[in-house]
């Protein structure tokens, strides 16, 4: 695959571009790069896996936070998490709100006139108190927060929970990536369900695909997509 086959020439790409590097081998910037395709300024889009806020970052630069546009929800179950991410974003000078009350209330749901950078202390099988939006996109990298605690990953109950929301919430043409790593027993757990349930989404409806590295073994990481084709 040619790189300017991925990327128009004048769109902003996140940090460490296809030309800099051998993309391909680098499973997430891969996975984000998929992503912004789907992603316009103005957009509201979902990081269901905010751990150290990278991803959350590319989120907010991809729909406009900066120019006043767009919206961002990003979840963790990690308060190191939450707090990694907001060191990351006020670095960056990018304001944000945290959300903790774990209640779907009224004003707990962002109005759609609003945008901004939410990031919420609550798992993200819990999306459907806080998102009545229409999702341009969103993004789970599975696993422990790096630096961080390994024991605590996630779970594939919950995730599969995440998805099946997050796959209702979706507008016409919008995308679920996910980064899976079934390197470990989790991991595997993870890959087993979702690929059960993408198999069995309706064709009509969704396009469900997954990128697999096939010189390796099946542990290696691997992207899942989804995609909303109409309702
Ligand atoms: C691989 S890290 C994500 C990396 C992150 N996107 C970044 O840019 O640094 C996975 C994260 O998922 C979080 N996590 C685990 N279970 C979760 C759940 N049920 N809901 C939301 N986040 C969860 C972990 O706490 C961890 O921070």
């Amino acid at each position: 695959m040619h790189e300017n086959s991925v990327v128009p020439e004048n769109s902003t790409r996140p940090e460490n571009s296809a030309r800099q590097e051998n993309l391909i081998v680098r499973t997430t910037e891969f996975a984000k790069l998929i992503l912004q395709q789907y992603i316009a300024p103005g957009d509201c889009v979902l990081d269901a896996t905010m751990g150290n806020g990278l991803d959350t970052l590319a989120l907010a630069k991809m729909v406009g936070i900066h120019q006043g546009k767009g919206r961002v929800y990003a979840f963790d179950i990690q308060q190191a998490a939450l707090d990694a991410t907001s060191e990351l974003l006020t670095k960056n000078s990018f304001d944000y709100f945290i959300v903790k009350d774990q209640h779907r209330s009224i004003e707990n749901i962002v109005p759609h006139s609003e945008g901004g950078l939410y990031l919420y202390l609550d798992s993200h099988a819990n999306i459907d108190r806080y998102l009545d939006a229409d999702l341009a996109g969103a993004l789970f990298n599975l696993g422990y927060l790096p630096g961080g605690n390994k024991v605590i990953t996630t779970e594939a109950d919950e995730f599969i929970a995440a998805v099946k929301k997050t796959a209702i919430l979706l507008k016409q043409n919008g995308i679920i990536v996910i980064v899976l790593y079934p390197g470990h027993q989790k991991g595997k757990q993870e890959k087993i369900m979702l690929l059960d349930y993408m198999k069995l989404l309706p064709p009509s409806v969704f396009h469900a695909e997954i990128i697999e590295t096939i010189n390796q073994t099946e542990d290696a990481p691997c992207i899942a997509l989804i995609t909303r084709k109409k309702f």
